[in-house]
């Protein structure tokens, strides 16, 4: 199916829906009405099969106490084979409530306060939180960038910092929001005979696995050779792709006996031995996971053109701004560093033409020259957004 056959151009009114994108800019940034390009949620309603088993289950009417179904799990199964070549046993997949409370349960069970875990930044910062709301040492290994502003993993430097800390814990953003790197195999491989060989566990989130523009690929690290793991655990979700992370809903893949067996007794133990998601959840998921891949498709289109968009209006309107390359996500990491003014007052200025976007220092040291942009919205209002940038930064 050609993306004409779906809506990517109408714009929805998301405000007073609470939500956070669209109705916290006055408690975040003591300004109102401002064209939002900062969470990572989309401004596209979902795919309409997803609507459709949505609606099908609502006119049902009964919401009762309800098990993920099988078929739920083979539909990831199916979903992951297809799309990724990555073959998942169904003894492997187990709930998680979401995917930031599922790591932050994760480090409370795998390690102990002041325990030292390793984390990439600039890195989305929820990992930073789960380590520091749980008493964990944040174990930085930052990223390097490239004079094309094209960032890559410091093995020698990780080898370093695991040999200094101790860490037994790592998490790894796959692909990596927020600099739009899709990790290659080789790169994945590397990482993992460096952390097997110190026994540190591996906690991969691949909430962005679908969101890979060609000719990248994304290579779940599940599917790495099992010779070559250490003991891990893969993170995915139906949530990012198909546009349903308020429905939060979330699996963690864990094919090592051992640690799915301490991963399940810590579900029980926090008691979510039956499930942590609403059937609601299971419907939207399972009919993503079917009956979605056309419109997946056409998303990507879109945001290829968006990604272009940009790209071409910053190249001619605003040549100071540096975009990394966009291996995977929609989001866009802009180095502001050549306007000659401080982050903060880059950001000021784009509040109070009306525009919010992330700052990249929340993401770590290595994103203080940075803003993040969220391009999953109508071309129109990336246009809107784009004009105000402009505005903003040339006046
Ligand atoms: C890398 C990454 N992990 C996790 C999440 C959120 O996951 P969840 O909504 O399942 O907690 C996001 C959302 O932006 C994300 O970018």
């Amino acid at each position: 199916m050609a993306k004409t056959d779906f809506d990517f151009e109408m714009r929805i009114d998301r405000r007073d829906t609470s939500s956070i994108k669209w109705d916290w800019d006055r408690k975040l940034t003591g300004r109102d009405n401002l064209l939002p390009f900062w969470v990572a949620d989309m401004d596209f309603r979902s795919a309409e099969p997803v609507m459709e088993a949505l609606q099908a289950r609502l006119d049902h009417g009964i919401f009762g106490y309800t098990a993920r179904p099988s078929s739920l799990d083979d539909a990831l199964m199916s979903w992951f084979s297809r799309r990724h070549g990555w073959v998942i046993n169904s003894e492997s997949i187990l709930e998680a409530p979401g995917i930031v409370p599922f790591i932050h349960m994760a480090v409370r069970e795998l390690t102990e306060p002041g325990e030292s875990v390793v984390i990439q930044e600039p890195v989305y910062y929820p990992f930073r939180l789960a380590l520091e709301r749980n008493r964990r040492r944040v174990a930085a290994n930052p990223l390097d960038v490239d004079s094309m502003g094209r960032w890559s993993m410091n093995p020698a430097q990780l080898e370093m910092e695991l040999d200094g800390s101790g860490a037994k814990l790592l998490i790894l953003c796959s692909p990596h929001n927020p600099v739009g790197r899709v990790w290659r195999r080789d790169e994945l491989l590397t990482l993992a005979d460096i952390c097997r060989e110190r026994g540190v566990t591996v906690i991969s989130d691949e909430i962005h696995a679908d969101l890979v523009h060609s000719p990248h690929r994304f290579v779940p690290w599940l599917s790495l050779p099992k010779d070559r793991l250490p003991p891990s655990i893969a993170l995915v979700s139906a949530t990012k792709s198909f546009n349903l992370p308020g429905l939060t809903t979330a699996y963690a893949v864990v094919d090592n006996p051992e640690l799915r067996q301490r991963i399940s007794g810590m579900l029980e133990a926090l008691g979510m031995g039956l499930g942590s998601s609403s059937p609601l959840s299971y419907t939207a998921a399972e009919a993503a996971w079917t009956r979605g891949e056309a419109w997946l498709e056409a998303l990507l289109g879109v945001l290829s053109e968006n990604d272009a968009l940009l790209r071409d209006l910053l190249a001619q309107r605003l040549p100071e701004i540096t975009v990394a390359p966009l291996e995977g996500t929609y989001l866009e990491w802009l180095n502001m560093a050549a306007l000659g003014m401080t982050l903060d007052k880059v950001w000021e200025r784009l509040l109070d033409a009306g525009i919010w976007l992330s700052k990249g220092s929340q993401f770590g040291a290595g994103g203080k020259d940075y803003l993040r942009m969220n391009i999953a919205a109508p071309a129109s209002q990336l246009e809107e957004g784009l004009e105000k940038m402009t505005a903003a930064l040339t006046s």
